[in-house]
């Protein structure tokens, strides 16, 4: 992602979280202007017919930081990415998102492959994640844990969950109050690769 790419992969986002996903959520340009100044290395979109049609946020956030399994807002420091640090062990992935019209095509994957590539090649400890569950309160399931584990083994489908697991990410467990995040009740899945 260069300075350029910034409105296209704002108006991404209005296209890939729409409601009842809270558009305060959403990136601004100041800060994936701030993403761009802080970690340039670490921020990248597909892009067709001059289109972007992906984008893919990252930070470097410490050991103590990711073993604290704590909010979004905590562990990386808002949307300014006050918390990112090229000295931590783990690139923790603040965001993918592929068009919806583009999905199922393997952008998603291709981003993935950058990550894992990028934790090899800095000699990091894990590729880490917090991610949004939200099919978990249409589902009816009881507990976030429950609905997580069911999406673990694959008795149940999320939409988000499962293409991150498929992509080779496991599940660690449930950060509780990670996010304003009504569909995935505020929760979000622990998830963790290791090289
Ligand atoms: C999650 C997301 C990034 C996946 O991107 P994508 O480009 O569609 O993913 P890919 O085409 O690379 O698919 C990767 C794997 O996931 C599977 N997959 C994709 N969407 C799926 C879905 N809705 N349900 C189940 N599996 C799915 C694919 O079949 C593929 O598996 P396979 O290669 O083993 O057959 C995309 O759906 C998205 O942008 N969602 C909205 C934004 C979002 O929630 N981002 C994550 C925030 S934590």
């Amino acid at each position: 992602m260069t300075s350029g790419d910034i409105s296209g992969a704002v108006e991404l986002q209005r296209a890939a979280f729409p409601p009842p996903f809270s558009e305060d959520l959403h990136w601004g340009a100041e800060h994936l202007a701030r993403h761009i100044e802080v970690f340039p290395e670490g921020q990248w979109v597909a892009v067709c017919d001059g289109y972007i049609v992906g984008s893919c946020s990252n930070c470097i956030i410490s050991e103590s930081l990711w073993q604290a399994h704590g909010s979004w807002a905590s562990t990386v420091g808002g949307p300014f990415l006050e918390k990112h640090s090229l000295d931590g062990t783990t690139l923790y992935g603040l965001d993918i998102t592929v068009h919806p019209g583009f999905r199922k095509q393997g952008i998603g994957r291709a981003f993935y492959s950058k990550r894992f590539g990028y934790v090899r090649s800095n000699n990091l400890t894990r590729y880490g994640t917090g991610c949004r569950i939200p099919d978990y309160i249409s589902s009816g399931v009881a507990t976030q844990e429950e609905y997580c584990q069911l999406v673990a083994v694959g008795e149940m489908n999320d939409r988000t969950m499962t293409p991150l697991l498929r992509m080779g990410l496991c599940y660690q467990g449930v950060i509780h109050a990670y996010m304003t995040d009504g569909e995935s009740g505020n929760a979000a899945a622990m998830l963790e690769w290791l090289p």
